[in-house]
């Protein structure tokens, strides 16, 4: 492999603009063009980057200086420009969710491992300073009995995100059934149960939930609980309790700086982060900088395949549940 690793983005939105930036702070990267469906939007983005643009990825592909993609479209769009990138030997960095189902999920991993090129995911939580601490210091712990994940998004998605997002499960809460795969591997769960509301109107017209509670009970006894809201007044808010037999570990949100202030009115603080680019940013950057890693020393992902098809199926099982308001049986949902 060449020093220098040429990458197109496609898809030049709120992740595709994070994307850009790491790539832009990475030694060893050059950003080789960016691809959005928007012309004007595609063009800004490639003048002021001084690269190539185009509203379509296909010519690009014909690229032999073109090493890899990033997919950062919207999720709809992410199976086809995954499939079309592998097969033109590209490696593919992907935004969450690889794929709509777990044929398409398969799909892309063979694909890779086929053609030997890195698919890495952007579970950018699982580059995050503190959620990896809290990874390395749970054997103190003892065994896991219960985990208690927020996950609360700010400001809320546009309306036109929202529409083609999927579903809470598979678009958001994805990144939480993702943290149990990493914190405890691809364990099997025993139930899912999943209720929750839409107060947004727009929301509920989508047929879709914006306020969410999923819980999952595991044969060992551990029992996971994971609350989501699309907005908090607050800020950006995602924090995680897990209780074991010897102690309890928690990761608290981050604020703008760390000042308190203490008068007779009692005391206040800064706001938690605004939203995910604040408090990912890091994450965001370590997690291309190991992509790039993984395509010189043949790491082909960040992400073992069947945790991938796990996480999915949480997200499968939990809409079920919602939708039937009935405790699902992971493993007899799987096999039908
Ligand atoms: N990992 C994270 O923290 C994180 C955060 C936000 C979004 N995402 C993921 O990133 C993806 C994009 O989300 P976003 O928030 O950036 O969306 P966005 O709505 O902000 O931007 C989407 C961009 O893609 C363009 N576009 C639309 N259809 C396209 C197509 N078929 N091909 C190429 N470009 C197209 C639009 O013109 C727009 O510029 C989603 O799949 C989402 O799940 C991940």
């Amino acid at each position: 492999m060449k020093n220098t690793i040429r990458i197109c983005v496609v898809g030049l939105g709120r992740a595709g603009n994070f994307h850009l930036t790491s790539i832009e702070r990475i030694n060893g990267l050059d950003l080789h063009s960016v691809v959005d469906t928007d012309a004007a939007v595609a063009q800004r983005e490639g003048e002021v980057r001084g690269c190539k643009w185009s509203t379509e990825l296909t010519e690009l592909m014909k690229d032999d200086a073109l090493d890899a993609v990033v997919v950062a479209s919207p999720t709809d769009a992410h199976f086809d420009y995954i499939c079309q990138a592998l097969t033109a030997g590209k490696h593919v960095f992907t935004e969450k969710p690889v794929g709509h189902t777990v044929e398409e999920i398969n799909t892309c991993f063979e694909l890779a491992s086929k053609h030997g090129l890195a698919l890495h995911l952007g579970f950018q939580r699982r580059f995050d300073k503190n959620f990896m601490a809290l990874k390395r210091r749970l054997p103190e712990l003892g065994d896991a009995r219960i985990v208690k994940a927020s996950s609360r998004d700010n400001p809320r998605p546009s309306y036109e995100y929202l529409k083609i997002s999927g579903n809470i499960f598979h678009d958001m809460l994805i990144h939480d059934f993702d943290m149990l795969m990493f914190l405890f591997g691809a364990k099997q769960p025993e139930t899912v149960f999943a209720a929750g509301y839409a107060y947004d109107a727009t929301i509920a017209s989508y047929n879709d939930h914006d306020t969410v509670m999923v819980i999952i009970k595991y044969a060992d006894g551990m029992v996971c609980s994971i609350d989501t809201s699309r907005i908090a007044a607050y800020g950006y808010d995602q924090r995680i309790e897990v209780f074991g037999k010897n102690g309890m570990a928690t990761v608290e949100n981050e604020r703008n700086n760390s000042v308190n202030v203490y008068t007779e009115k009692g005391g206040s603080y800064e706001p938690y982060n605004y939203s995910f680019p604040q408090r990912y940013k890091e994450a965001y950057f370590e997690e291309m900088v190991q992509f790039a890693d993984g395509i010189r020393n043949g790491q082909l992902t960040n992400v073992a395949h069947e945790e991938c098809v796990l996480s999915h199926q949480l997200a499968d099982a939990a809409l079920e549940s919602i939708r039937t308001g009935e405790v699902v049986r992971f493993s007899d949902f799987t096999e039908r």
